[in-house]
């Protein structure tokens, strides 16, 4: 794993915003621990960010949601709470482990009914949910391996619509996009990615540059056109 170093002012903000303004309930402090509990990295989106994420699908009017990379569920919930009462969310997750806690974690949290967590290389159920007609995806959140991220826009191109969002997580990767030689596994993808979203006719996009527990990161956020 890349190692991504946050300095300790920006954890103390983070930790302020998160208890003065985002307010995290008992159902997303188990996905944490549980996820620490399972030797899972903690790797998910700070809570600023989930927040902004279930602001997001609110604010799209979302009700059919398309997250890439599961992990333990955290991100999953902070989105399935922006859905309206018939709104659904599927979820791909590589590693059988991971679903299982994830499963439990979406079910803690009363959002069972509404989240399908499919196991397996999200490349081959992203085609899968294609021959199955669960597209157009009003909203689709990118946060996998890293070397697919252009695979994962091109098949949000096909299962989005015009008006689709699509948000990509780690989008900076402490500054290795303009020094990939910083981490050769991951850094090539990233910057594969925003080329895409900077260059494709059907891409509108920006990215914003973040701080805090998980260092120095981003995301992008795009709209399809
Ligand atoms: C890693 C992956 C992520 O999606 C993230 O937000 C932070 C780190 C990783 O693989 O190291
Ligand atoms: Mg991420």
């Amino acid at each position: 794993m890349f190692e991504h170093k946050p300095r300790p002012e920006w954890t103390a903000a983070e930790v302020f915003l998160t208890d003065s303004v985002v307010h995290p309930d008992p159902a997303l402090h188990r996905a944490l621990r549980t996820a620490a509990d399972a030797g899972m990295p903690a790797i998910e989106v700070a809570p600023n960010a989930g927040k902004l994420l279930q602001l997001l699908v609110q604010m799209a009017g979302a009700r059919n949601v398309l997250e890439i990379g599961t992990l333990a569920g955290f991100s999953t919930i902070w989105m399935a709470r922006g859905l309206p009462a018939d709104g659904s969310l599927v979820s791909c997750e590589f590693l059988p482990a991971h679903a299982q806690v994830a499963r439990e974690n979406v079910d803690s949290a009363g959002l069972g009914p509404k989240v399908e967590i499919r196991v397996g290389p999200a490349l081959e159920t992203l085609a899968e949910l294609a021959a199955e007609g669960r597209a157009p995806f009003d909203f689709i959140f990118i946060d996998a391996d890293k070397q697919n991220n252009s695979n994962y826009l091109d098949w949000a191109l096909r299962l989005g619509r015009p008006g689709t969002t699509v948000v990509l997580d780690n989008a900076v990767w402490e500054g290795a996009i303009t020094d990939a030689g910083m981490d050769p596994v991951n850094a090539p993808g990233i910057i594969d990615a925003l080329t895409m979203l900077g260059g494709h006719p059907r891409f509108d996009a920006t990215v914003i540059q973040t701080v805090g527990s998980k260092g120095w990161d981003g995301f992008a956020l795009a709209r399809i056109i």
